[in-house]
């Protein structure tokens, strides 16, 4: 079988020609944060959290969109990759509401731990929380789409797996959106309520009804909230 040879973080690589750099990390025991990135959809490299660098070229680019080439020399974490990394973490913590404190998602939000990991207590940029209104009328699912960053898990979930079409972006930019047609609530769309979306939301935007603030296991975790700027390494609900 054909295979490419490459270089990631000075190990020797080889893997089949359509192989993403970041699976091709991951086969290899590499850890590359992810955002966006789910083994069971497209690719869809919203988040840029998976940049990494040629060594040869000096480009940077999202490793979950781009393929393997012969000869590639990668890297995955240089200062300087670090850096943009946390550029971008504080890009979307700046427009993320600062309620972890409060949050259903707790230690599981996805944004907080990696926020954590690289080192971030306080994004120091203007705050800019998009506020939107909380929808929970329907039996099953809470949306605080002020907590959502695009990364678009649950419109290729609803498109690439569950298949119903309830759900797309609506507007660009900054104001840009999950949401149904016309904007109206879940209940009046065709979603089934599966939760399929809910289990891959990475931040609090997407709750079960059933689970929203009734707490959730507890583990020691550094505090990003924001809150007080600080990190407080406080106990927080998983
Ligand atoms: Fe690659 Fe989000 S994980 S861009």
């Amino acid at each position: 079988m054909e295979t490419i040879a490459l270089i990631i973080d000075n190990k020797k690589i080889s893997c089949p020609p359509g192989t993403s750099i970041l699976e091709a990390a991951q086969q290899n025991g590499i850890k590359i944060p992810t955002l966006c990135y789910h083994p069971d959809l497209k690719p869809f490299g919203a988040c840029r959290l998976c940049l990494v660098e040629d060594e040869n070229t000096g480009r940077l680019m999202a490793s979950c969109v781009t393929p393997v080439a012969p000869n590639m020399s990668i890297r995955t974490d240089s200062p300087d990759i670090k850096r943009h990394r946390r550029n971008i973490v504080r890009l979307m913590m700046a427009e993320h509401p600062e309620s972890c404190i409060v949050c259903n998602k707790g230690n599981r939000c996805q944004l907080r731990a990696i926020a954590a990991q690289l080192g971030i207590g306080e994004t120091k940029l203007y705050s800019m929380p998009n506020y939107k209104p909380l929808e929970q009328a329907n039996e099953f699912i809470v949306r605080d789409l002020s907590k959502c960053i695009l990364c678009g898990k649950c419109i290729r979930a609803d498109h690439e797996l569950v298949v119903v079409g309830a759900i797309d972006y609506n507007h660009r930019g900054f104001i840009s959106r999950p949401a149904t047609v016309h904007e109206q609530p879940l209940e009046k769309s065709n979603c089934i309520f599966c939760g399929t979306c809910v289990s891959l939301c990475p931040t609090g935007a997407l709750s079960p009804k059933t689970e929203y603030y009734v707490g959730t296991p507890e583990r020691e975790s550094r505090s990003v909230c924001g809150f007080c700027g600080v990190g407080c390494s406080v106990t927080m609900g998983v």
